[in-house]
């Protein structure tokens, strides 16, 4: 094996250096990996700036990743030596830089990597997020029925449902256009106009301005809707949520609103009567979710499918360079990344 090096961030709200760092052997359960690609999320520009998750410093970010299984720790079984995989990483629940995804060779669970075939290294980054699935499906999430390959019909009781997905050409809103689609849902979503054929490709039926005022009485005029999601959960996509729902703060009808970020972020708005809201946590272990990890994430299972058919989209990648560069990955970040996902190749 070859010597790993990482983009370490030396200190909080410091800054990125490359370094040569040691290659760990995994633990019970864990799985080595040799990284061809890394994602970097809004999550890791909130590390890195704010500094918002502890961390043991010098600290590594990244995620999801896709490369190649190096080594197996003792129990795993979903994986052999050589599968080409992707997997998102534990860096912001272990907060280890052993963890991290911006490094030649990473740790990660046995129990979240999907095998992906001969999918493109740097695509599979832009795949392999479950928050999307877990959000429509889990049943702390929507509860929506669950998507098929090939798509089946939806039950009586689901058809003709329609879900409002708020940020369609954010990396979670495309891949969630995607899986409802999948599911065989109405989707209604939003983006800038320049994003319009990215969601048009993803199969979204209706498409909407978010920054059109227009599109306030445009989505309320295609009422009823069933499932609300909005995967931006700031100021501006809650407000105009909020205003379709209870124009002048009255309400018309009843809804749950599913968010990625806790409702402080969005200013802690007063909810009408009648609407409520939910910020996804989710657990891939939890014995609550067990069914929806067999369905979506065992061998074979709906993850692997989807990404290995093309099934499943998402916004595409922007490769950004080597491990040089994951600085100014999050510097995009910081100023805002439109319909694309930051990637990184640590061999580049
Ligand atoms: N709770 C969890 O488990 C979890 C998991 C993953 C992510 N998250 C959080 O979820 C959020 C989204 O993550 P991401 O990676 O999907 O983001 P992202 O891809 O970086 O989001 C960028 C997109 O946001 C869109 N956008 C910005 N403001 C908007 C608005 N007011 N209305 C509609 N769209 C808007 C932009 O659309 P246009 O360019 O088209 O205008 C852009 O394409 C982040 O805050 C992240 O931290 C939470």
């Amino acid at each position: 094996m070859s010597e790993n090096k990482a983009a370490f961030l030396l200190e909080p709200k410091g800054r990125f250096e490359v370094r040569d760092a040691p290659i760990e052997l995994p633990g019970p359960g864990e799985v080595l990996i040799k990284v061809h690609a890394v994602g970097l999320q809004p999550a890791d520009e909130k590390v890195a700036k704010l500094s918002v998750i502890p961390m043991e410093y010098p600290a590594v970010l990244g995620g999801p990743v896709g490369g190649v299984v190096q080594a197996l720790g003792q129990g795993v079984t979903k994986v052999a030596v050589g599968d080409r995989i992707s997997c998102g990483t534990l860096v912001f629940k272990q907060h280890k830089p052993k963890y991290g995804g911006t490094q030649r060779y990473t740790l990660v669970s046995e129990h979240e990597i999907i095998e992906i075939g001969d999918t493109d290294f740097k695509t599979v980054v832009t795949l392999g997020s479950y928050t999307p699935p877990s959000c429509l499906f889990a049943s702390n999430g929507l509860k929506m029925h669950y998507p098929s390959i090939p798509a089946k019909p939806l039950p009586a009781e689901e058809q003709g449902k329609k879900i409002l997905i708020w940020g369609g050409s954010s990396a979670m809103g495309s891949l969630s256009i995607s899986y409802a689609k999948q599911a065989g849902y109405t989707v209604i979503s939003t983006s800038s106009p320049h994003n319009f054929d990215l969601l048009k490709s993803l199969g979204a039926d209706h498409i909407f301005d978010h920054s059109e005022p227009a599109t306030v009485e445009k989505i309320r005029d295609l009422f009823p809707i069933d499932y609300w999601f909005d995967t931006i959960s700031l100021k501006p996509s809650v407000n105009t949520i909020l205003k379709i729902l209870a124009p002048a703060g009255k309400p018309v009808t009843k809804a749950y609103i599913h968010m990625l970020l806790p409702l402080v972020m969005a200013g802690n708005p007063i909810l009408p009567e009648n609407i409520t809201v939910g910020m996804h946590r989710f657990n891939t272990l939890a014995p609550e979710n067990a069914d929806w990890a067999k369905y979506f994430l065992s061998r074979g299972g709906f993850m692997e499918k989807g990404i290995k058919s093309g099934a499943i989209k998402g916004v595409p990648p922007h490769l950004l360079g080597g491990l040089e560069n994951v600085s100014d990955g999050i510097e995009e970040l910081h100023k805002g990344v439109s319909g694309e996902k930051i990637v990184i190749d640590p061999w580049a």
